[in-house]
């Protein structure tokens, strides 16, 4: 697939989430590998939604260090519990935040953030091995579909990082 078609952004989120799975699943390549696989899918993602920022940080020891995004230069590496990112990574879970300001600790990469969701990427091994994070111009962007459409796209990209 080199293209993917548009998604109507009047559908429900929890359905754009389902046509979304479709065109990721549909993007995963061998023959040109990882990083590519990833880049994709974080550009369908990211303009699906018309996200401001969309990447991923790595685990590399003890810190979060950055890794393939879409959007704005954004910072390179974030301690183990530090931000929304390193809290999604030391809490394993996901961690929605509708203001930013009001997350004690938030890392602004960006003024134009203003809310965000940051979702663990795990292994085979359930081990936490990056996390996604995405960040809105706009304040309470995110709630439940962002968590559950987005946790549906992680074990897509698990393997490209
Ligand atoms: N806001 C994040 C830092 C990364 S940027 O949003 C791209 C955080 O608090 O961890």
């Amino acid at each position: 697939m080199t293209q993917v078609p548009a998604i109507d952004p009047r559908l429900p989120k929890s359905e754009r989430y389902t046509l979304l799975l479709e065109q990721v699943k549909a993007l995963q390549d061998p023959v040109a590998g990882a990083w590519a696989n990833a880049g994709n899918i974080l550009a369908a993602l990211h303009f699906a939604f018309g996200f401001h920022w969309t990447g991923c940080y790595l685990v590399r020891g003890d810190q979060l260090v950055l890794g393939p995004f879409q959007g704005p230069v954004a910072c390179t590496t974030i301690a183990f519990g530090r931000g929304v990112c390193g809290t999604a990574w030391q809490r394993k879970e996901t961690v929605i935040v509708p203001d930013v300001d009001a997350f004690p600790g938030h890392i602004a990469c960006s003024s134009l953030s203003k809310s965000e969701i940051v979702v663990p990427i795990l292994n085979a091994s359930s081990e936490v091995i990056a996390v996604l994070d995405i960040d809105s111009d706009a304040y309470n962007t995110f709630d439940e579909d962002d968590a559950r459409g987005l946790e549906s796209l992680t074990p897509y990209l698990a393997p490209c990082l």
